[in-house]
Protein backbone atom coordinates (compact mmCIF):
# COMPACT_ATOMS: atom_id res chain seq x y z
CA UNK A 1 0.00 0.00 0.00
CA UNK A 2 1.24 3.26 -0.86
CA UNK A 3 0.04 6.48 0.50
CA UNK A 4 1.08 9.94 -0.82
CA UNK A 5 1.19 12.94 1.58
CA UNK A 6 0.65 16.54 0.12
CA UNK A 7 1.44 19.58 2.11
CA UNK A 8 -0.44 22.19 -0.08
CA UNK A 9 0.88 25.14 2.65
CA UNK A 10 2.66 27.77 0.46
CA UNK A 11 4.71 28.45 3.27
CA UNK A 12 8.24 27.35 2.60
CA UNK A 13 8.66 25.91 6.04
CA UNK A 14 7.35 26.31 9.56
CA UNK A 15 3.44 25.29 8.08
CA UNK A 16 1.22 23.81 10.41
CA UNK A 17 -0.53 21.17 7.14
CA UNK A 18 3.36 20.17 7.33
CA UNK A 19 3.53 19.25 10.91
CA UNK A 20 -0.35 17.55 11.14
CA UNK A 21 0.91 15.70 8.23
CA UNK A 22 3.98 14.50 9.61
CA UNK A 23 2.53 13.77 12.71
CA UNK A 24 -0.15 11.15 10.40
CA UNK A 25 2.57 10.15 8.70
CA UNK A 26 4.11 8.25 12.22
CA UNK A 27 1.08 6.38 11.92
CA UNK A 28 0.51 5.42 8.66
CA UNK A 29 1.61 2.08 7.85
CA UNK A 30 3.07 0.61 4.45
CA UNK A 31 5.16 3.07 1.86
CA UNK A 32 4.77 6.55 2.36
CA UNK A 33 5.99 9.28 0.59
CA UNK A 34 5.80 13.12 1.60
CA UNK A 35 5.47 15.69 -0.93
CA UNK A 36 5.48 19.90 -0.87
CA UNK A 37 3.52 21.30 -3.28
CA UNK A 38 3.90 25.27 -3.50
CA UNK A 39 3.87 26.31 -7.23
CA UNK A 40 3.35 24.68 -10.72
CA UNK A 41 6.90 23.18 -11.06
CA UNK A 42 5.50 20.62 -8.39
CA UNK A 43 3.01 19.22 -10.32
CA UNK A 44 4.78 16.68 -12.54
CA UNK A 45 6.35 15.06 -10.00
CA UNK A 46 3.31 14.80 -7.70
CA UNK A 47 1.37 13.68 -10.53
CA UNK A 48 4.26 10.57 -11.22
CA UNK A 49 3.45 9.95 -7.29
CA UNK A 50 0.17 9.65 -7.82
CA UNK A 51 0.34 6.99 -10.42
CA UNK A 52 0.91 3.95 -8.19
CA UNK A 53 -0.26 5.40 -5.43
CA UNK A 54 -3.76 3.94 -3.33
CA UNK A 55 -3.80 6.85 -1.28
CA UNK A 56 -3.73 10.40 -1.22
CA UNK A 57 -3.42 12.21 2.05
CA UNK A 58 -3.83 16.55 1.09
CA UNK A 59 -2.48 18.61 4.05
CA UNK A 60 -3.90 22.03 3.54
CA UNK A 61 -4.44 25.48 4.98
CA UNK A 62 -7.99 27.18 4.78
CA UNK A 63 -7.96 30.17 2.75
CA UNK A 64 -11.06 32.65 2.18
CA UNK A 65 -13.13 29.78 2.85
CA UNK A 66 -11.95 27.38 0.62
CA UNK A 67 -8.51 25.59 -0.92
CA UNK A 68 -5.34 27.68 -1.30
CA UNK A 69 -5.69 29.04 -5.12
CA UNK A 70 -2.49 27.50 -6.23
CA UNK A 71 -3.79 24.52 -5.27
CA UNK A 72 -6.72 24.89 -7.85
CA UNK A 73 -4.55 24.07 -11.07
CA UNK A 74 -2.84 20.91 -9.82
CA UNK A 75 -6.72 19.92 -8.77
CA UNK A 76 -7.59 20.49 -12.12
CA UNK A 77 -4.50 18.48 -13.52
CA UNK A 78 -5.45 15.44 -11.02
CA UNK A 79 -9.15 15.58 -12.36
CA UNK A 80 -7.46 15.02 -15.86
CA UNK A 81 -5.03 12.05 -15.43
CA UNK A 82 -7.75 10.57 -12.73
CA UNK A 83 -10.22 10.37 -15.81
CA UNK A 84 -7.29 9.53 -18.68
CA UNK A 85 -5.96 6.78 -16.74
CA UNK A 86 -9.19 5.58 -14.50
CA UNK A 87 -7.59 5.96 -11.30
CA UNK A 88 -8.59 4.06 -8.43
CA UNK A 89 -7.45 6.45 -5.42
CA UNK A 90 -8.60 6.83 -1.91
CA UNK A 91 -8.85 10.66 -0.71
CA UNK A 92 -8.29 12.12 2.70
CA UNK A 93 -8.02 15.75 3.66
CA UNK A 94 -6.71 17.13 6.76
CA UNK A 95 -7.25 21.20 6.82
CA UNK A 96 -6.43 23.64 9.31
CA UNK A 97 -7.64 26.98 9.80
CA UNK A 98 -6.86 30.12 12.11
CA UNK A 99 -10.01 31.00 13.48
CA UNK A 100 -10.64 28.64 16.66
CA UNK A 101 -13.70 26.13 15.17
CA UNK A 102 -12.34 23.61 13.11
CA UNK A 103 -16.37 23.91 11.69
CA UNK A 104 -15.28 26.46 9.33
CA UNK A 105 -12.93 23.75 6.96
CA UNK A 106 -16.40 22.53 5.92
CA UNK A 107 -17.09 24.66 2.69
CA UNK A 108 -13.06 23.11 1.91
CA UNK A 109 -14.46 19.63 2.82
CA UNK A 110 -16.96 20.02 0.25
CA UNK A 111 -15.01 21.20 -2.24
CA UNK A 112 -12.65 18.57 -2.00
CA UNK A 113 -15.81 16.16 -2.16
CA UNK A 114 -16.92 17.68 -5.53
CA UNK A 115 -13.16 17.21 -6.72
CA UNK A 116 -13.34 13.42 -5.58
CA UNK A 117 -16.72 13.47 -7.89
CA UNK A 118 -15.47 14.33 -10.36
CA UNK A 119 -12.21 12.96 -10.60
CA UNK A 120 -14.05 8.96 -10.71
CA UNK A 121 -12.24 9.21 -7.38
CA UNK A 122 -13.27 7.91 -3.59
CA UNK A 123 -13.64 10.42 -1.29
CA UNK A 124 -12.90 9.33 2.04
CA UNK A 125 -13.56 11.75 3.97
CA UNK A 126 -11.44 14.68 5.85
CA UNK A 127 -10.32 16.42 9.46
CA UNK A 128 -10.72 20.20 9.93
CA UNK A 129 -8.69 21.40 12.52
CA UNK A 130 -9.27 25.22 14.07
CA UNK A 131 -6.67 26.91 15.83
CA UNK A 132 -3.99 25.66 13.57
CA UNK A 133 -1.36 28.54 13.97
CA UNK A 134 -1.02 26.99 17.75
CA UNK A 135 0.45 23.71 16.54
CA UNK A 136 3.20 25.90 15.49
CA UNK A 137 3.22 27.58 18.93
CA UNK A 138 3.01 24.15 20.65
CA UNK A 139 6.23 22.80 18.94
CA UNK A 140 8.42 26.16 19.48
CA UNK A 141 7.20 25.95 23.42
CA UNK A 142 8.65 22.50 23.58
CA UNK A 143 11.94 23.58 22.25
CA UNK A 144 11.40 26.78 24.87
CA UNK A 145 10.44 24.72 27.34
CA UNK A 146 13.68 21.95 26.74
CA UNK A 147 15.73 24.90 26.94
CA UNK A 148 14.85 26.35 30.11
CA UNK A 149 15.29 22.76 31.48
CA UNK A 150 18.87 22.18 30.02
CA UNK A 151 19.36 25.85 31.67
CA UNK A 152 18.25 24.82 34.91
CA UNK A 153 20.30 21.68 35.28
CA UNK A 154 23.36 23.31 34.06
CA UNK A 155 22.35 26.36 36.65
CA UNK A 156 21.53 23.49 39.71
CA UNK A 157 25.43 21.81 38.64
CA UNK A 158 27.00 25.10 38.75
CA UNK A 159 25.25 26.48 42.00
CA UNK A 160 24.37 23.11 44.13
CA UNK A 161 26.94 20.70 42.64
CA UNK A 162 24.34 18.76 41.17
CA UNK A 163 25.15 17.28 37.91
CA UNK A 164 22.22 15.64 36.80
CA UNK A 165 19.30 17.25 39.02
CA UNK A 166 15.82 15.72 38.22
CA UNK A 167 13.60 18.50 39.10
CA UNK A 168 14.19 20.14 35.38
CA UNK A 169 13.28 16.75 33.95
CA UNK A 170 9.88 16.65 36.14
CA UNK A 171 9.10 19.84 35.33
CA UNK A 172 9.64 19.77 31.40
CA UNK A 173 7.58 16.38 31.82
CA UNK A 174 4.75 18.49 32.78
CA UNK A 175 5.07 21.01 30.27
CA UNK A 176 5.02 18.04 27.68
CA UNK A 177 2.06 16.97 29.21
CA UNK A 178 0.36 20.27 29.67
CA UNK A 179 1.18 21.12 25.23
CA UNK A 180 0.19 17.09 24.93
CA UNK A 181 -3.54 18.33 26.51
CA UNK A 182 -4.13 21.31 24.34
CA UNK A 183 -3.12 18.78 21.38
CA UNK A 184 -5.30 16.23 22.66
CA UNK A 185 -8.29 16.72 20.58
CA UNK A 186 -6.30 16.47 17.13
CA UNK A 187 -3.98 13.67 18.39
CA UNK A 188 -7.02 11.37 18.54
CA UNK A 189 -8.22 12.68 15.72
CA UNK A 190 -5.71 12.22 13.79
CA UNK A 191 -4.54 8.56 14.91
CA UNK A 192 -8.29 7.71 13.86
CA UNK A 193 -7.58 9.09 10.37
CA UNK A 194 -4.66 7.27 10.03
CA UNK A 195 -6.54 4.22 11.43
CA UNK A 196 -8.67 4.33 8.18
CA UNK A 197 -6.10 5.02 5.77
CA UNK A 198 -4.11 1.81 6.89
CA UNK A 199 -7.08 0.42 6.76
CA UNK A 200 -8.27 1.40 3.20
CA UNK A 201 -11.61 2.68 5.16
CA UNK A 202 -13.73 5.70 4.79
CA UNK A 203 -13.07 8.44 7.95
CA UNK A 204 -16.11 10.41 7.30
CA UNK A 205 -16.05 14.40 8.27
CA UNK A 206 -14.78 15.63 12.15
CA UNK A 207 -13.89 18.78 13.27
CA UNK A 208 -11.50 19.25 15.99
CA UNK A 209 -9.56 22.21 17.75
CA UNK A 210 -6.98 23.51 20.28
CA UNK A 211 -8.15 22.83 23.28
CA UNK A 212 -7.92 26.11 24.23
CA UNK A 213 -11.19 28.33 26.40
CA UNK A 214 -11.78 30.63 22.83
CA UNK A 215 -11.27 33.70 25.04
CA UNK A 216 -7.55 32.66 26.00
CA UNK A 217 -6.85 31.95 22.21
CA UNK A 218 -8.71 35.27 21.20
CA UNK A 219 -6.23 36.76 23.42
CA UNK A 220 -2.88 34.71 22.75
CA UNK A 221 -4.31 35.46 18.59
CA UNK A 222 -4.47 39.46 20.11
CA UNK A 223 -0.81 39.93 21.26
CA UNK A 224 0.60 37.02 18.31
CA UNK A 225 -0.79 39.30 15.63
CA UNK A 226 0.23 42.68 17.30
CA UNK A 227 3.85 41.40 17.54
CA UNK A 228 4.26 40.44 14.43
CA UNK A 229 2.66 43.43 12.78
CA UNK A 230 5.50 45.57 14.99
CA UNK A 231 7.96 43.41 13.90
CA UNK A 232 7.19 42.51 10.32
CA UNK A 233 3.84 44.42 9.13
CA UNK A 234 0.87 42.03 8.37
CA UNK A 235 -2.32 42.62 9.13
CA UNK A 236 -2.32 45.53 10.95
CA UNK A 237 0.28 46.89 8.83
CA UNK A 238 -1.24 50.15 8.40
CA UNK A 239 -1.26 51.03 11.91
CA UNK A 240 1.74 49.79 13.59
CA UNK A 241 4.27 48.92 11.26
CA UNK A 242 7.81 51.08 10.46
CA UNK A 243 7.58 49.93 6.72
CA UNK A 244 3.98 51.55 4.94
CA UNK A 245 2.34 50.19 2.57
CA UNK A 246 3.29 51.98 -0.85
C1 LIG B 1 -4.81 34.38 2.42
C2 LIG B 1 -5.28 33.71 3.71
C3 LIG B 1 -6.62 33.43 3.88
C4 LIG B 1 -7.07 32.82 5.05
N1 LIG B 1 -8.41 32.56 5.21
C5 LIG B 1 -8.84 32.00 6.36
C6 LIG B 1 -10.24 31.74 6.55
O1 LIG B 1 -11.08 31.99 5.70
N2 LIG B 1 -10.63 31.20 7.73
C7 LIG B 1 -9.74 30.89 8.72
O2 LIG B 1 -10.15 30.40 9.79
N3 LIG B 1 -8.39 31.08 8.56
C8 LIG B 1 -7.94 31.64 7.41
N4 LIG B 1 -6.59 31.85 7.22
C9 LIG B 1 -5.64 31.42 8.26
C10 LIG B 1 -4.95 30.09 7.88
O3 LIG B 1 -5.89 29.11 7.54
C11 LIG B 1 -4.14 29.62 9.10
O4 LIG B 1 -3.15 30.57 9.40
C12 LIG B 1 -3.49 28.26 8.90
O5 LIG B 1 -3.12 27.75 10.18
C13 LIG B 1 -2.24 28.29 8.00
O6 LIG B 1 -1.81 26.96 7.81
P1 LIG B 1 -0.35 26.60 7.22
O7 LIG B 1 0.65 26.96 8.30
O8 LIG B 1 -0.42 25.14 6.99
O9 LIG B 1 -0.16 27.38 5.96
C14 LIG B 1 -6.14 32.48 6.07
C15 LIG B 1 -4.78 32.78 5.87
C16 LIG B 1 -4.35 33.40 4.72
C17 LIG B 1 -2.87 33.71 4.54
Amino acid sequence: MKTVFIDCSPKKRLSASGFIMGLTGLFVFGKKKKEKLRTPADHERIMSELADADNVVFSMPLYVDGVPSHLLPFLKKTEMFCLDKNKDLNVYVIANNGFIEGKQNEPLMRIMENFCDRSGIKWCGGLGIGGGVMMNVMRILLIVFLGIALLRTLLSGVSEGILFPAWPWIIYGKQILEVLALGCGIIVFDIWLAICINSKKEYGKHYTRIMLPSFIFILCADIFFTIISVFQGGIFRGWFSRKKPT
